[in-house]
Order: structure tokens, then C-alpha cells, then sequence
């Protein structure tokens, strides 16, 4: 018997702890910032509601409808399918097995603020101590999917996802208290209309969208099979406006702290690791604030951690008949190993392919590339070879609302993925 939510509620909370992740609270803000601030949120916000919203339905109409995890799920629109569902959880695995890492980092530093001690980045990833948390992160990450749909994710993220909204109230209070705060505001909500000419902007707005929202890769699909009644199109734009508020809420407390301390607010990925922790150390209450920060971040990248390694658990379980315990075992394993090198790759060990560290090129092929060009196959298959009937059953609107939904599924959405995909192969970031 397949599992189920057991609520309507805990199915909000897992897809909104899976939504919510390191992609708003660290990607986010920093692309932002090299963006041009406020600029940024038109893109992304068209980006979030043209495209990232339907495809989070589409994802939930075929898990409902077929009951199935990805790759079963592909085969039963069409035999010919069932690749394209190998290649999206291979890529769910191999993004998976770097997110753990950043994951990692996020704990270690949320135990280094507890504990009060100071350690820069570089001498922290330059240690061996990264491999501890990333081994870390893959066993807590094991024990909640282990533990099932309704008794390990749901639970863990009807209890976190509360306590991580708490924490980013409390944040942003505490932010926009600081002395130069509004000019932080100031440059995170301004839009500069001239950033619009930029096509790359929009590009990098709707990977973001994609990432932010966990879609294009399954997770959804899978988290989606384990539906009873619950409204699709309401529960997706509820789950969609969370995410985005998070997203929105986070650029409210980097930008502030960033002004506030008279840092440069497009520093890029380094922004949350290099640029904050020693701001931290200097303010009053640094550690606590410190702490909250870094386990916000931790609490958010676990529960997206989890719903990464429920797809590929998922599949073992669909296709091919494993025991939940035995696939989460094997899944586990599989995917700490191959994440073995890119957590090496900032460490004395240096693990480099083309001059660029593992962890950096995998998630360039698997986190940017890759998953826009499953996006694309997601939509391609889903848009054009799924009975159109078994969408529109799902999302109940009226005859022009579903001509609209099959008009941006079938042309917009892969129109906007080839066009990002092209993007991203000429200028890689
Ligand atoms: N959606 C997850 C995040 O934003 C993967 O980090």
C-alpha cells in the first residue's frame, strides 16, 4: 500500500520545507545582489508565477494521477519515457551530493556560533573537519527518509518549517533595527528598469525560480504521488507564495546587515560564508545572532536535503520493489560516496578539474545546467504527451483557463528553458 500524507497540512509543510532551502536564504540574496538589486525581482517574480508555478501542477497532477515516483511515473505516459526518468534522478543524486556539502557548512557553522568559537572559512574548509559534518548532514538526512513519508518528512517539517519561519521573523526584526538598514532596503526593493535589457538577468532569474521551487526534477512529482484530495492549484500557489516570501524575507535581512556594516552587497556565493560570519563576531549578541542565522539555514537545507533523496529512494522503491530501509541504505551510500570528492574539493586536498573545484563544476553541470535541461524534458513530456483531460481534471478552471495552462506549458515554458539552457552554455556565471 502506497504511503500517504496524512494530512493536508503536513503536505503544505513537506512541500514548503522542500521549496525553502539554501536557494532563498543564501542563493537568492546574492543574486540579488550581482543582479542589481530590486531590478532582479521583476524577472523573478515572472519567472516564479509564468513558469515555476504551473510546472509545480504539473508535477502534482502526474504524481497524483499515476501514483508513482519518477521513473514509473514517465513510463506510464510512454514506455519510450522511462530514460528520461533515469536521467532526472541520476541528476537528483548528483545535485544532492554537493548540496550536502554546502548543508554541512551551514552546521558546522551554526555549532561554531553556539560554542563561540571563531573560524574563518578558509581555515575551516581547508581542514578535514568539513568531512565530519558532510557525513553528518548524509546520516541526518538518511534518518528522516528512512523513517518514511508520514513518519520521518512530514514530521520533521511540520515541526521545522514553523520553527524556521519563527527564526526569520525574528531575523528580520533584529535587521531592520540596524542603523543603516533602510539603505539596504533601499537597494534590495529600487528597481533599476535598465537591468531589464539585460537578457542574462532573466536568465538568472528563472534558474533561480527553478531551484528556489524544486521543480523540474521530481521532487514534486514524487512528493505529489503521495496526494489524497487535496486542491492542486490552490495548494501549489500557497506553497509557491511561502517560498517567495522566504526568498523576499532574506534579501530583507542580508541587505540591511550588509549596508550596515559597509560591505559590498554583490560579494556572490561568498556572501553568506566570507562576508558575514566575521560582521557577526563584531556586532553585539554576535553569536547568538550568529547561531539563529546559520541554523536557519541548516534547518532549511535539511528538509530540502530530504526531499532530494526521497526521489531517487523513491524509484528504488516503485520500480523495483525495495524495502523503504534497504533503498534509503543503498541511496545513502551511493550518494555520500560520489559526494566524497566535491566535499574534498575545498579542503588541503584541493580536488580540481579544469582549474575549478569539484564542488563548483558539479554544481555548474548538475545544479545550473542540469536542471534546466530536465525542466525541459519534465515539461516537453508532461505538455505534450500526457492527456491533456488528466491535467485539466486536476486543475478544475474554466475552458479558457486551461487553453491558457496548455498554451504555457506546451510553448512557454520549453521556449524559456531552451532559450535559459543556450544562456547558460554561452556565459556560464
Ligand atoms: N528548493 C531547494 C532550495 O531552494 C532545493 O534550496
Amino acid at each position: 500500500m502506497r504511503e500517504k500524507w496524512s494530512s493536508t497540512i503536513g503536505f503544505i509543510l513537506a512541500s514548503i520545507g522542500s521549496a525553502v532551502g539554501l536557494g532563498n536564504i543564501w542563493r537568492f540574496p546574492y543574486i540579488v545582489g550581482l543582479n542589481g538589486g530590486g531590478a532582479f525581482l521583476i524577472p523573478y517574480l515572472i519567472a516564479v508565477f509564468l513558469c515555476g508555478l504551473p510546472l509545480m501542477m504539473l508535477e502534482f497532477v502526474m504524481g497524483r494521477h499515476f501514483k508513482a515516483s519518477v521513473v514509473a511515473t514517465l513510463s506510464g505516459i510512454r514506455k519510450r519515457f522511462r530514460f528520461a526518468g533515469f536521467f532526472l534522478v541520476f541528476l537528483m543524486g548528483m545535485i544532492l551530493s554537493y548540496y550536502l556539502v554546502i548543508t554541512s557548512w551551514v552546521l558546522a557553522y551554526s555549532l561554531f556560533f553556539i560554542l563561540g568559537v571563531t573560524i574563518p572559512f578558509s581555515a575551516f574548509t581547508g581542514s578535514y573537519y568539513p568531512l565530519l559534518f558532510f557525513l553528518m548532514s548524509g546520516i541526518m538526512s538518511f534518518v528522516v527518509v528512512r523513517a518514511g513519508v508520514k513518519g520521518g518528512i512530514e514530521k520533521l517539517s511540520k515541526f521545522l518549517v514553523p520553527v524556521l519561519f519563527g527564526m526569520l521573523c525574528m531575523l528580520l526584526l533584529f535587521s531592520l533595527s540596524l542603523p543603516e538598514a533602510m539603505r539596504g532596503v533601499v537597494f534590495y526593493l529600487t528597481p533599476d528598469f535598465s537591468k531589464l535589457f539585460n537578457p542574462f538577468v532573466w536568465t538568472a532569474a528563472f534558474g533561480q525560480a527553478f531551484f528556489s521551487l524544486s521543480v523540474g526534477v521530481g521532487i514534486m512529482l514524487t512528493y505529489g504521488s503521495y496526494m489524497g484530495e487535496e486542491r492542486i492549484v490552490k495548494n501549489a500557489v500557497v506553497i509557491t507564495i511561502a517560498d517567495l516570501l522566504v526568498a523576499i524575507m532574506s534579501g530583507l535581512v542580508i541587505f540591511p546587515i550588509v549596508f550596515s556594516f559597509g560591505l559590498d552587497p554583490a560579494t556572490g556565493v561568498k556572501l553568506a560564508f566570507v562576508t558575514l560570519p566575521p560582521i557577526f563576531q563584531k556586532m553585539s549578541f554576535g553569536n547568538f545572532w550568529g547561531a539563529v542565522f546559520f541554523l536557519l539555514l541548516f534547518l532549511a537545507a535539511l528538509t530540502s536535503s530530504v526531499s532530494m533523496l526521497e526521489v531517487p529512494v523513491a524509484t528504488l522503491i516503485d520500480s523495483y520493489g525495495f524495502k523503504r530501509k534497504d533503498a534509503t541504505w543503498i541511496v545513502s551510500l551511493v550518494v555520500i560516496l560520489i559526494g566524497l570528492p566535491s566535499a574534498l574539493s575545498y579542503t588541503a586536498l584541493q580536488l580540481e578539474l579544469f582549474g575549478k573545484p569539484l564542488l563548483d563544476l558539479k554544481d555548474f553541470a548538475f545544479g545550473t545546467i542540469g536542471i534546466i535541461a530536465a525542466a525541459l524534458v519534465l515539461s516537453v513530456v508532461a505538455g505534450w504527451f500526457l492527456d491533456p483531460g488528466i491535467i485539466f481534471k486536476e486543475i478544475k478552471g474554466g475552458r479558457k483557463t486551461e487553453k491558457l495552462f496548455l498554451l504555457i506549458i506546451r510553448y512557454f515554458i520549453p521556449f524559456v528553458l531552451l532559450i535559459n539552457l543556450v544562456a547558460r552554455v554561452i556565459k556560464p556565471d
